[in-house]
């Protein structure tokens, strides 16, 4: 397709009242919402989604999204991302693709409020992980996929530590609208990510290095080659992904919590969910905002070390970017890379990072980094208690943790912990933790100072002996 075509079919079904905009203040400049882009012409900033609310028929109570409840039988009432979408008003109906995301419960848990330290029934956990391809990507992907599709794309790529390519491959798979192209970094995708952009059937290129390095490289090949880039820095990603905070409140009663705990890679995440407290309060529809925590990885931890060491702040859209370039040039200069047992958020130049930082600001926040450890003993307690999630997504519950024991965050307060990642995305992880075999543990986890596995459940050995097996299981129930 020309780029005139493009304009020409965009014009036709566009909202005038959405359109890209750059999200420095200083800068402002806006762009079509049919352009293709991912950064600002005027000062190379990333761009946000916005709208010209006076112009659209938004909700006047939040309250007013029930009344699709009884419509769940028509696709986009089904969608838990669509059924939302007067807040994310971009693209015409009938251009809409989905699969059926966002079906996840928030789930309260005795058990893991306790590991926590919170009062009973105050920490719940917002199930991502029952997402179609198991994390919270397909939020994002289907409103990316959906503005693919209206500008006529016919191949979507992304770098991925494993769940966004996974999410990409599934909606490519079902939609039969475009190819996939996948980067992947060489060794750093677990196997359950990778297993599912191979069986939806991907181009899956592996590079040699990490994700930054893959970031870097799909950025290139997409301008090269006219692919559309899905990565969480096209800002049509965040607009769904905001509806992961929109479901929290559907699920407490449209009351908003005390606290948002997330995990930190690309930074995405907590970009939307800046953006969607932002937003519904401009618009009247809640009034006031949660707070929000983010969780590095200790092997992981730029957000945390520029923020809560290096002083980085959104500063009402005037950050001291000097601060990021020389932690960069230091990074660079030690050969430094990410190195975390939690491989969905080993990224050391988070793409979001300008955003993030005004979420911060708007939702008074703090970030934290856990090590490894800490990472995996919280996912082995948020699974006995129910709900598999993998490493990264623990983050946020050895987050709170943390939190909880500075005092930083009160016992009684209300805290949701969004888990990113289903349980089954990575195995190797789990397995080792919960293994009888020392060797396999050092193998897996011994290099990334986890020492010791407090909660494993190892399985019992025993002989192929009726009476052994019997007696076994008498000691052990
Ligand atoms: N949790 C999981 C399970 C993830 O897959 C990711 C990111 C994150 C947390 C971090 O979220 O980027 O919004 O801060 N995974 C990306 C990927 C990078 O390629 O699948 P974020």
């Amino acid at each position: 397709m020309t780029a005139a075509a493009i304009h020409a079919a965009a014009k036709a079904t566009k909202t005038d009242a959405a359109f890209q905009q750059c999200v420095m203040p200083g800068c402002g400049a806006t762009y079509d919402i049919a352009e293709v882009r991912t950064s600002c012409d005027a000062c190379g900033s990333l761009l946000d989604i916005s709208y010209d609310w006076d112009r659209l028929p938004a909700p006047r109570s939040l309250r007013d999204f029930e009344a699709k409840w009884a419509r769940r039988n028509e696709p986009l009432e089904r969608s838990g991302v669509w059924r939302f979408r007067e807040l994310l008003p971009f693209a015409p109906d009938e251009k809409i693709v989905t699969i059926g995301e966002g079906q996840t419960p928030l789930h309260p848990s005795p058990g893991v409020s306790d590991y926590v330290g919170m009062d009973a029934g105050r920490l719940m956990l917002q199930y991502e992980g029952m997402n179609p391809s198991g994390s919270f990507k397909d939020n994002g992907m289907t409103a990316a996929f959906t503005h693919a599709h209206l500008i006529g794309a016919k191949r979507a790529a992304c770098a991925s530590t494993g769940n966004t390519s996974a999410s990409l491959a599934l909606y490519c798979g079902m939609s039969r609208l475009m190819q996939a192209v996948i980067f992947i970094g060489s060794g750093k995708i677990s196997y359950g990510k990778l297993s599912q952009a191979l069986d939806y059937g991907a181009l899956t290129v592996q590079i040699a290095g990490d994700f930054d390095d893959a970031m870097m490289r799909v950025r290139q090949v997409s301008q090269q080659l006219g692919i559309y880039l899905v990565n969480s820095v096209n800002p049509f990603r965040l607009e769904g992904q905001k509806t992961i905070m929109l479901r929290v409140l559907e699920s407490l009663g449209w009351e908003v919590p005390d606290w948002v705990v997330v995990p930190g890679g690309n930074l995405g995440n907590s970009s939307s969910f800046g953006k969607a407290f932002h937003e519904l309060h401009k618009l009247g529809l809640i009034d006031r905002t949660p707070r929000l925590a983010v969780i590095n990885a200790a092997g992981a931890d730029t957000l945390y070390e520029l923020y809560e060491n290096r002083g980085l702040r959104w500063n009402k859209g005037q950050p001291d970017t000097k601060i990021v370039d020389s932690y960069y040039a230091e990074l660079d200069a030690a050969s430094e890379r990410a190195d975390t047992i939690a491989s969905a958020i080993e990224i050391n130049r988070p793409v979001n990072l300008m955003k993030c930082l005004r979420a911060l600001e708007c939702m008074d926040g703090v970030v934290r980094e856990v090590t490894d450890q800490q990472i995996l003993d919280a996912k082995a307690r948020v699974a006995a208690n129910g709900l598999g999630c993998e490493p990264a997504s623990a983050a946020s519950v050895a987050g709170a943790k943390m939190l909880r024991e500075e005092g930083v965050i009160d016992r009684g307060e209300r805290v949701v912990c969004v888990l990113t990642g289903h349980q089954l995305k990575d195995p190797t992880a789990t397995v080792a933790y919960h293994s009888s075999d020392q060797n396999e543990f050092n193998r897996v986890l011994g290099s990334r100072g986890v020492s010791t596995a407090t909660f494993a459940n190892r399985a019992v050995q025993v002989d192929n002996d009726l009476d052994a097996i019997v007696r076994t299981i008498q000691l052990n129930s």
